[in-house]
């Protein structure tokens, strides 16, 4: 009897367990669940349809298996990088990889459910089914072709190309498509004519689609608060630089600034310095994150709390992705951190694995060197004030106070205003005291204590220890409050057993000083 009774029995518990996991572990009134994907893509360049098919193809069956681990980890959500479907190539070659993607706004379109129609876009199909399969909202970067010819502004060679965000619904519907507006350097892509609105809704929120560098520029401000937008789900090749333009701090400092929240998938390629995704959520900052240059792909999941809820029930996870298919639980990130990746120090690179980043040029900066274990310092530039209250076990390595209020121009042709004020560790290179920024550090602090006041609303906060892991927020407060003279921001960090530090600092930014960036 027993026996006969149990094939039925655990049917019922398959079933239910079916159940279960759909019910509970999906968005519920409190929390939905993301997953970022940080992918090691196949980045072959080709002028021959064949081989783009099959880059294409290597790429998106490996998204296909982030997307189903997701799933069994309760994802609603899953984010992909920028040219994580095909790589950044020049402007002949980019066509073999782009299909044409209608818009939203002037149709509905659900390329799993219609593949006769969508017979020649295999991108597009495969990530329609890939949300229909696994009922989750699948958010990716692709390439759009346009053609034009005939019309004013078309390109010699008769058609556009947009380096191009999608999302898809929980049945595989498109629900956005957003062109990316402000390029970096990227010569094979063309820039969207108009502003776009790139605002999707689920059924767990609303969200705005955005690609790298936008997430630098003033335009972001004026979308985010249109709207009741609950965070912006981002897709990035971003190119770290130090000290505080750093994927994850930046991340991280972002959504402190903004209250929003930010599903944030990029590239990892270390050689080309690019490393660094996750998932954060207004003033709790990161739940969860990877930053660790070891040419592994992964998948990173968090629960976060939806409108008007408290972080209650956090969990998170982080899956590696190996290139041969296996996966397995990734506890050691931040290991493979290197000491220094200063690119102004590190010989040309030789491997995808050689992890650097580019630096901020400190030249015009006020610097004041730490000396004392403990010291109350005050240092002004250009109108911009600041004070340092820090105490440490032993200053044996070089730090500094550094003081900023002006233009950026690390970057060529791209620059920024900005009004900066960290403590930071810095060791000399190129015939300046302070022009290269280790990763990693030595000098225990118990307590650090940062107040400027700001001309611009748009601050933003970090504090980073040793091997860049973010320091937990129960270790510090951000405070921000409008005074007679300007944005008078704090950040106070105390810890009893201490924490090695490599930069506490505010960036502000000063969007109403930028440079026009592109036509908008
Ligand atoms: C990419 O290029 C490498 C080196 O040339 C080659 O071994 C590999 O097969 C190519 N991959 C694809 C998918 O074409
Ligand atoms: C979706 O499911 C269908 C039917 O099982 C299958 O043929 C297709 O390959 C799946 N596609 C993806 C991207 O999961
Ligand atoms: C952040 O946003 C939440 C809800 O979206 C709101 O309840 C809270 O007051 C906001 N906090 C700040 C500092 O604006
Ligand atoms: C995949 O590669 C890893 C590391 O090279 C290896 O340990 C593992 O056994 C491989 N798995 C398969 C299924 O080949
Ligand atoms: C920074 O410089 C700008 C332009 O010179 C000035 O308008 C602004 O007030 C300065 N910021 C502070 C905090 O003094
Ligand atoms: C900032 O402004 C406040 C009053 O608005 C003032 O007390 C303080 O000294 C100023 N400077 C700094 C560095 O906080
Ligand atoms: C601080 O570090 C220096 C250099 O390593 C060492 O000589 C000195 O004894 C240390 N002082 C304390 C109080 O640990
Ligand atoms: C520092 O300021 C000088 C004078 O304005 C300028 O020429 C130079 O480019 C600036 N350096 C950096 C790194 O921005």
């Amino acid at each position: 009897m027993q026996n006969k009774m149990r094939p039925t029995f655990l049917l019922i518990l398959a079933v239910c367990f079916g159940w279960i996991t759909t019910s509970v572990l999906s968005a519920t009134d409190t929390y939905f669940t993301a997953a970022a994907f940080e992918f090691v893509q196949t980045e072959n360049c080709t002028m021959d349809p064949e081989e783009a098919k099959q880059v294409v193809k290597r790429n998106l069956d490996i998204y296909n298996q982030a997307t189903k681990i997701a799933k069994s980890k309760g994802a609603d959500i899953i984010d992909f990088p920028e040219y994580g479907i095909f790589p950044e190539c020049n402007r002949a070659q980019t066509p073999f990889f782009c299909e044409v993607i209608p818009d939203p706004l002037e149709g509905k379109y659900n390329p799993c459910v219609d593949q006769q129609q969508f017979a020649d876009r295999p991108q597009l199909v495969t990530l329609s089914c890939m949300a229909r399969n696994n009922s989750m909202v699948v958010h990716a970067n692709m390439g759009d072709i346009y053609q034009c010819e005939g019309e004013p502004d078309c390109p010699p060679d008769g058609h556009m190309q947009f380096n191009t965000n999608v999302a898809f619904d929980r049945d595989g519907t498109l629900l956005v498509r957003y062109r990316k507006e402000h390029l970096w350097l990227e010569w094979a892509m063309n820039l969207p004519k108009f502003k776009q609105n790139p605002v999707f809704k689920t059924d767990f929120g609303t969200f705005l689609s955005y690609v790298c560098y936008d997430l630098f520029l003033g335009r972001i401000i004026e979308v985010e608060t249109e709207d009741k937008v609950d965070g912006v789900v981002f897709s990035t090749y971003w190119e770290n630089t130090m000290p505080l333009e750093m994927t994850v701090g930046y991340f991280q400092s972002w959504v402190m600034g903004t209250n929003l929240t930010l599903i944030a998938a990029g590239i990892q390629h270390p050689g080309q310095k690019s490393l660094g995704s996750g998932i954060f959520h207004g003033p709790y900052g990161a739940l969860a994150y990877t930053f660790n240059p070891d040419a592994i792909s992964k998948l990173v999941v968090a629960r976060v709390p939806r409108r008007g809820y408290a972080l209650t029930e956090p969990e998170s996870s982080i899956t590696a992705v190996m290139q041969n298919g296996t996966t397995y639980d990734f506890m050691s990130d931040g290991d493979d951190v290197e000491i220094e990746g200063s690119e102004n120090i590190l010989p040309p690179w030789q491997t995808q694995l050689d992890d650097r980043y580019h630096v901020i040029n400190m030249e015009n900066y006020t610097l004041i060197k730490i000396t004392e274990p403990s010291a109350r310092l005050e240092g002004c530039n250009n109108g911009m004030c600041c004070m340092l209250d820090y105490s440490a076990e032993n200053i044996t390595q070089n730090y500094y106070m550094a003081i900023f209020n002006g233009t950026q121009r690390t970057f060529q042709s791209l620059y920024w205003a900005e009004e900066d004020c960290m403590l930071v560790r810095c060791d000399p290179a190129d015939g300046r005291e302070c022009a290269a920024y280790p990763l990693r550090a030595e000098v225990v602090f118990h307590h650090v204590y940062l107040r400027a006041n700001f001309s611009t609303p748009y601050i933003y906060p970090s504090v980073i220890g040793d091997r860049f892991r973010l320091v937990s927020r129960r270790q510090w407060e951000y405070s921000k409050a409008l005074e007679p003279d300007g944005y008078n921001s704090v950040i106070n960090f105390n810890s009893n057993e201490g924490q090695k530090l490599i930069v506490v600092g505010f960036k502000g930014r000063c969007y109403d000083r930028d440079p026009p960036s592109s036509f908008f």
